[in-house]
C-alpha cells in the first residue's frame, strides 16, 4: 500500500532550537528508553513499519518517537488532546528530528480531529493511542485500511475502557497492547506522575496554597490515590468521592474524609476529578459550589465536569488568570474552572515528568516490538503487556537508579512452589 507523502501541520517550526533543548533534558531522565534506543538502533525491529501516534505531544513522547525512528519506523504524530500539544516540541520533531507532527496547541475540534484524520492518511500498520482516537476513526471512517493494520497499543484507561467494549461486541479488527495494564504503567505513571504533575498544574495556574484547603478528589482509583497522596503532602485537608465500596473503605482507611459529591460540594475548596466517568460534578454539585471554588480535572476527558451546567448558571464569565475561566452565578458568588476542565496535569502543566513517563514510553515501544514480532499470531484482543516485558523494565528502571534487590535462593524457590513443605 503507496502511503501519501505526510507533511506536516506545526505552530512556529522556529521554536524547534528551544523544544530540541528540553527534549533532551527529558531524555536525561529517560535511561530504560534511551537503552531500548540504542538496541532498536542495531536492531531495526520496526523497519519499514508505517505507525500513526496520537499522544500528547510532549518533550517524553518526543523521546518515545526517535526511538520508534530508531527501530526503522516510518511514524507520524498527532496530539491526543487540544491542549496538550507544547509547539517548541512539535516544531523540534519536524525540523530537526524528520518526525512528521500534525499538533498546535489550543487547536479547536475540527482542526483536532483534521489531524487525526491526517495521522490516518499516513496508512498506519501499527497504531499508538492515548485516549483510542485513532482507533476509534479507523473503526467508524476508515474501515477500507482495516486491513492494513498489524496491531496497536493503548496507553490509558479511558482508551482500554472503550477498547474492550469494542472487544466485547466483537467489533475489534486488530489486536490491542494495553500499555495501562502494565504494572510498570498505572502503579508509577497514574500514581506518582499523575499525582505531581496535577498538582503542578493546579498552582501553576492559580498560584492557590494548598496548606489548610479543603481538596476534594473524585474517584480513589490509581490517578485518584496519587492526587490525594500529594495534595495532603502539600498539607490539604483531603476528601474523596467514589462511587465503588472497597475503592470508597481503601481512601478511609488511608486516612481521607469521604463522601458524598452532594456534601462535598458545599465544602471543598479545591476539585480534582480523577475518574474516567462523566458529570461527576454535575448541576447539582455546581449549584452547591462555595464561592472562590477551584475545579479542574485529571482524567482523560473533559466531561468530568459538566460544563455546560456551568455556562448555563453563570450569569458572566471572564478569563480571571491564563487558563482560568471565572464563572459568576446570579447570587454573586464565582468559581474557577482550570483548562477548560481538560486533563490539568497536561493543560496547564507540563504533564508527567520524564522519569515516569521513560517505563510508560518504554512499555509502549516494546510492546509496538511485540506486536510486529507476533503479527500472526495474535488475535483481535485486548492483551495486557507481556510479563516478561514489564519485568524486564522495572529490572531496568532500577538498575537506572543504582538499586540492587536480592534474587530467590534455589532454596527459596523450591519452598516457594511447593505445597507440602512444613516449617
Ligand atoms: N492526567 C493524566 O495524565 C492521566 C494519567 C493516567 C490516567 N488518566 C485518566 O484518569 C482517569 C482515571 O484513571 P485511573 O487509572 O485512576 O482509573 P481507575 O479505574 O483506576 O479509577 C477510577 C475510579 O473512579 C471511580 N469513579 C467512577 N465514577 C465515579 C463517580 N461518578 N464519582 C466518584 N468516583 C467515580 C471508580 O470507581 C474508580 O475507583 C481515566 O480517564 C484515565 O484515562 C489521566
Amino acid at each position: 500500500m503507496a502511503t501519501t507523502a505526510p507533511s506536516h501541520d506545526v505552530k512556529d517550526l522556529g521554536l524547534a532550537p528551544a523544544g530540541v533543548t528540553r527534549v533532551e533534558w527529558a531524555d536525561r531522565q529517560m535511561p530504560v528508553l534511551s537503552a531500548i534506543r540504542e538496541r532498536f538502533e542495531r536492531e531495526r525491529p520496526l523497519d519499514g513499519i508505517r505507525i500513526s501516534a496520537c499522544l500528547h505531544v510532549t518533550t517524553e513522547t518526543a523521546n518515545l518517537a526517535r526511538t520508534l525512528k530508531a527501530g526503522g519506523a516510518d511514524v507520524v504524530l498527532c496530539a491526543s488532546n487540544p491542549l496538550s500539544t507544547q509547539d517548541d516540541v512539535a516544531a523540534a520533531l519536524v525540523a530537526e528530528y524528520g518526525i512528521p507532527v500534525f499538533a498546535i496547541r489550543g487547536e479547536d475540534d475540527q482542526t483536532y480531529y483534521s489531524h487525526i484524520s491526517a495521522a490516518v492518511d499516513h496508512h498506519p500498520q501499527l497504531t499508538m493511542d492515548d485516549g483510542a482516537d485513532v482507533i476509534g476513526v479507523l473503526h467508524k471512517d476508515r474501515r477500507d485500511q482495516l486491513g492494513e493494520i498489524l496491531g496497536g497499543t493503548e496507553e490509558t484507561t479511558t482508551g482500554v475502557i472503550r477498547l474492550k467494549a469494542l472487544e466485547a461486541e466483537g467489533q475489534l479488527t486488530f489486536p490491542i497492547i494495553a500499555v495501562n495494564e502494565a504494572d510498570t504503567k498505572h502503579l508509577f505513571d497514574n500514581r506518582y506522575g499523575t499525582g505531581q504533575s496535577t498538582i503542578d498544574g493546579i498552582i501553576r495556574a492559580t498560584n492557590f496554597l494548598l496548606a489548610g484547603r479543603r481538596f476534594v478528589v473524585a474517584g480513589y482509583g490509581w490517578t485518584g490515590r496519587g492526587v490525594a497522596m500529594r495534595a495532603r503532602g502539600m498539607g490539604a485537608h483531603v476528601i474523596v468521592t467514589e462511587v465503588e465500596p472497597v475503592r470508597a473503605l481503601e481512601a478511609l482507611m488511608d486516612g481521607y474524609e469521604v463522601m458524598s459529591m452532594e456534601r462535598a460540594a458545599e465544602v471543598g475548596d479545591v476539585f480534582c476529578t480523577a475518574t474516567g466517568d462523566k458529570n461527576v460534578i454535575g448541576r447539582g454539585a455546581i449549584e452547591r459550589l462555595k464561592d472562590g471554588a477551584i475545579l479542574a480535572n485529571t482524567g482523560h476527558f473533559n466531561v468530568e465536569i459538566e460544563i455546560p451546567a456551568l455556562r448555563d448558571l453563570a450569569v458572566a464569565t471572564r478569563e480571571a488568570r491564563p487558563d482560568v475561566e471565572e464563572f459568576e452565578f446570579a447570587d454573586g458568588r464565582k468559581v474557577y474552572l482550570i483548562g477548560e476542565g481538560r486533563l490539568v496535569n497536561l493543560a496547564t502543566a507540563e504533564g508527567h515528568p520524564a522519569a515516569v513517563m521513560d517505563m510508560s514510553f518504554a512499555n509502549q515501544a516494546l510492546s509496538a516490538e511485540h506486536v510486529v514480532a507476533h503479527a500472526g499470531e495474535l488475535e483481535r484482543r485486548v492483551y495486557v503487556v507481556p510479563e516478561e516485558i514489564d519485568r524486564e523494565i522495572a529490572r531496568l528502571k532500577l538498575e537506572s537508579m543504582g538499586v540492587e534487590i536480592d534474587q530467590l535462593t534455589e532454596e527459596q524457590a523450591r519452598y516457594l512452589a511447593s505445597w507440602d513443605e512444613g516449617t
